[in-house]
């Protein structure tokens, strides 16, 4: 019966994992056409994985290109799957 329990508390923790990084395109156009759009076209990533985008996107948050002109930063974890699927649609 235990041994039943930490089957099912590992299956859960996987599904939010894959949930938690798959990201929704949709939501990530909104984000993109208020925050992103006036400097990148939806193609910039075509190609590549959303996964591969989801770390650019964190490492550009104090790049120079977007410091003091786009902030990055407040976006959430999840904004920037949303963001990710987007581009990488
Ligand atoms: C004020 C203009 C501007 C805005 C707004 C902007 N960016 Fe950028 N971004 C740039 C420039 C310029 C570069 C560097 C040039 C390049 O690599 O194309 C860049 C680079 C990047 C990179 C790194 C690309 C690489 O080659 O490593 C990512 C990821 C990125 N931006 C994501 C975003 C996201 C996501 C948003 C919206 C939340 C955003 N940017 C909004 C101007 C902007």
């Amino acid at each position: 019966m235990k041994r039943m329990m930490m089957a099912m508390a590992v299956a859960t923790a996987l599904c939010w994992t894959a949930s938690a990084t798959a990201g929704d395109p949709a939501a990530g156009e909104a984000i993109y056409n208020e925050n992103c759009s006036d400097c990148h076209e939806p193609d910039d990533f075509s190609g590549e994985s959303a996964a591969d985008i989801s770390v650019w996107i964190v490492e550009a948050k104090d790049s120079k290109h977007h410091k003091g002109k786009v902030d990055i930063a407040v976006l959430s974890e999840e904004d920037v799957a949303n963001v990710a699927a987007f581009y990488a649609q």
